[in-house]
């Protein structure tokens, strides 16, 4: 049976009782088979899963984007209980930052290319309220989705900074049968848009076999991956990436692991995507 808390105090009080190791799975809402695997995977290592619902307003530069996402409470806790969470927290935004609120994390180099140049404050936003739930929910490790790699780069400098006792755990992406990314907002692209998508995997996948086939040049493996994107006429690129996966600096020729990532307009729908390479299996 899944707890569902709302204050801080009342998760507090429950996490004070439940078996450890604790599993803490820190979401958006609407849920889908990404977070559905994160919880899985929190369920298999952990005594205990508690999962975290809570639209973040501080994350999103627009107000119109924060108005406009997806929530679906009810159709979350019922996913939730199918996959055994044990407590879900829904805080209001008041309980997160309560009046008088008045501190900001900030991670400095890993957050600023990037998604941190293209959505600025956006990091200081995700750093902040995952600081809170850490510190509030005192679990041992915490699962996040490699979709959003830049976050977790960021999120893991900031508990090493800050000695946080929370251990963040990268999950592999997860993709539909074209492998197009699964994300939240891709409820929002039109039919003509959603057929669009795959085309960020399908960059990804040439550049991540040139680089199989020993292209280590990171500007021949960013054209490669731009003319892919110029083939979509509904695309609008924003940025094309071969960077250091730990510290997200660009990087001129690839001597070891390299995170290859992109991000793009379909519509008005921002999609991002990403293939880590060189790592060791
Ligand atoms: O990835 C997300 O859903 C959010 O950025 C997170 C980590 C839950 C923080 O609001």
């Amino acid at each position: 049976m899944t707890r569902v808390v709302h204050t801080r105090a009342d998760l507090r009080a429950a996490m004070a009782e439940v078996a450890r190791p604790v599993g803490l799975v820190p979401t958006m809402g609407w849920l889908h088979e990404g977070h559905r695997s994160l919880l899985r995977r929190a369920r298999a290592e952990n005594a205990t899963t508690v999962a975290t619902i809570f639209v973040n307003p501080r994350q999103f530069n627009e107000a119109a984007d924060f108005k406009g996402y997806p929530r679906d409470e009810e159709r979350d806790i019922a996913i939730c209980e199918a996959e055994g969470v044990d407590i879900v927290w829904i805080p209001t935004v008041e309980e997160i930052y309560p009046p008088g609120f008045d501190t900001t994390v900030r991670v400095g180099a890993v957050a600023e290319p990037l998604e941190g140049a293209a959505r600025p404050g956006h990091f200081e936003g995700v750093a902040t309220v995952v600081a809170i739930l850490f510190a509030v929910a005192g679990a041992e490790h915490a699962y996040f989705g490699q979709k959003d790699a830049q976050q977790v780069a960021v999120v893991t400098r900031m508990a090493g900074d800050l000695g946080l006792s929370t251990q963040v755990i990268p999950c592999p992406i997860v993709r539909e049968s074209d492998g197009q990314a699964l994300s939240s907002r891709n409820v929002r692209l039109s039919a003509e848009e959603r057929a669009a998508a795959p085309v960020l995997r399908r960059a990804l996948v040439a550049a991540r076999t040139a680089h199989d086939e020993g292209e280590r040049d990171a500007d021949v493996l960013r054209a490669l991956m731009e003319e892919v994107l110029a083939i979509e006429p509904l695309a609008q690129v924003e940025y094309v990436s071969v960077a250091d996966p730990l510290t997200l600096r660009e990087v001129q020729r690839i001597e070891g692991p390299a995170l290859f990532s992109m991000a793009l307009f379909l519509g008005t729908t921002r999609l991002i995507d990403n293939e880590l390479v060189g790592m060791k299996e």
